[in-house]
């Protein structure tokens, strides 16, 4: 027997198209966004070049820019002047992100709407949930407790518009608590994206920075996964849709194909993955010292994301991507 050939669907590029079995849809992507109080404000992050605090009436701006260009889902970030106990600012009607969705919703009411909801910038301590005990050596995270307040967080998103909430706090029955809240005040068609399978990750603090959310003290792994384990994120991604998920949610991304492509095969809903921060941050740097090319390692690493399995991808790319898959 002669040997195989292979190659001979590879020989030009249109040969190649033509037998593309993934394909980056910019319907699928998903811009993130943090924003400020303000008026004017426009500050760029210092670890992600190119990424920015909005005000609202710059972020209304953008977004209508994205969306002229094809990009139609936006997830928001408040990042609060105030901090306190209970992260309060997190579901006041006036808070930041309500004000937000609202004029979004005025101004270009197709662009989906999701807000992520979370503690961790609006409390004292950077957690994304309630201290119970104050010594910091032995502190725990009330889980029922923050509950409570994930699930009034996310009433106020729905009731300012919000399409999509999506907790991230990686409480036990956030899912649930926040259905229930939701149904129980008419918001059936307000959508969850959980984050199902969060990792307690090193590649968030760009986002940390950007959003001003350090832990004060500890760490995120008592709540967030470790990043050894698959089987306990299936069991998270499981308890999530019977808790009733619309979406779950792998993050970080790059680093957890394995996990996208499980979960893929595992579950019938929606799978997003979010590619991180530190994602972001990696290639930028190496980008702007010229030891790779921006635009094709970008292309390389979310359609890698979107072969494992992603149905959504939330890129802090989504913007450029629009411009590259032309
Ligand atoms: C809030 C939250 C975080 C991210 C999204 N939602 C930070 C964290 O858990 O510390 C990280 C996103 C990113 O790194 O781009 N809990």
């Amino acid at each position: 027997m002669k040997y195989i050939r292979l190659k001979r669907l590879r020989r030009k590029e249109s040969l190649r198209n033509l037998f593309r079995e993934t394909n980056l849809d910019i319907y699928d992507l998903v811009m993130p966004y943090f924003v400020v109080d303000g008026k004017n404000q426009k500050q760029e992050i210092n670890s992600m070049p190119g990424i920015f605090r909005y005000s609202i009436d710059n972020l209304v701006r953008d977004i209508e820019q994205i969306y002229t260009k094809g990009i139609q889902a936006v997830i928001l970030f408040g990042v609060p002047k105030i901090k306190d106990k209970t992260a309060s600012e997190a579901y006041k009607k006036e808070g930041i992100v309500q004000k937000a969705i609202r004029k979004i919703k005025k101004e270009i009411p197709e662009v989906v709407v999701i807000a992520d909801v979370c503690l961790c910038s609006y409390t004292l301590t950077g957690h994304c949930g309630i201290i119970k005990n104050k010594n910091s050596k032995t502190y725990e995270i009330d889980n029922d407790d923050t509950l409570i307040i994930l699930s009034k967080i996310a009433l106020s998103y729905a009731e300012a518009g919000a399409d999509i909430v999506a907790p991230s706090a990686m409480m036990d029955g956030q899912v649930l608590s926040i259905r229930e809240t939701l149904d129980k005040n008419g918001f059936y068609d307000v959508a969850i994206m959980s984050y199902s399978a969060k990792y307690a990750s090193n590649f968030y603090s760009p986002f940390r920075e950007a959003a001003g959310s350090f832990p004060k003290f500890g760490d995120r792994k008592t709540y967030q996964l470790d990043y050894h384990n698959i089987k306990e994120a299936l069991r998270e991604i499981e308890t999530d849709i019977k808790e009733g998920a619309d979406i779950v949610m792998i993050k970080p991304a790059l680093s957890y194909l394995d996990v996208i492509r499980k979960a893929k095969e595992s579950f019938n809903v929606p799978v997003a993955a979010y590619s991180v921060s530190g994602e972001y941050s990696m290639v930028k740097a190496a980008s702007q010292n010229g030891w790779i090319d921006e635009k094709n390692v970008v292309l390389e690493i979310l359609s890698s994301i979107k072969r494992a399995g992603a149905d959504i991808i939330i890129t802090y790319w989504a913007k450029d991507i629009v411009e590259w898959i032309r």
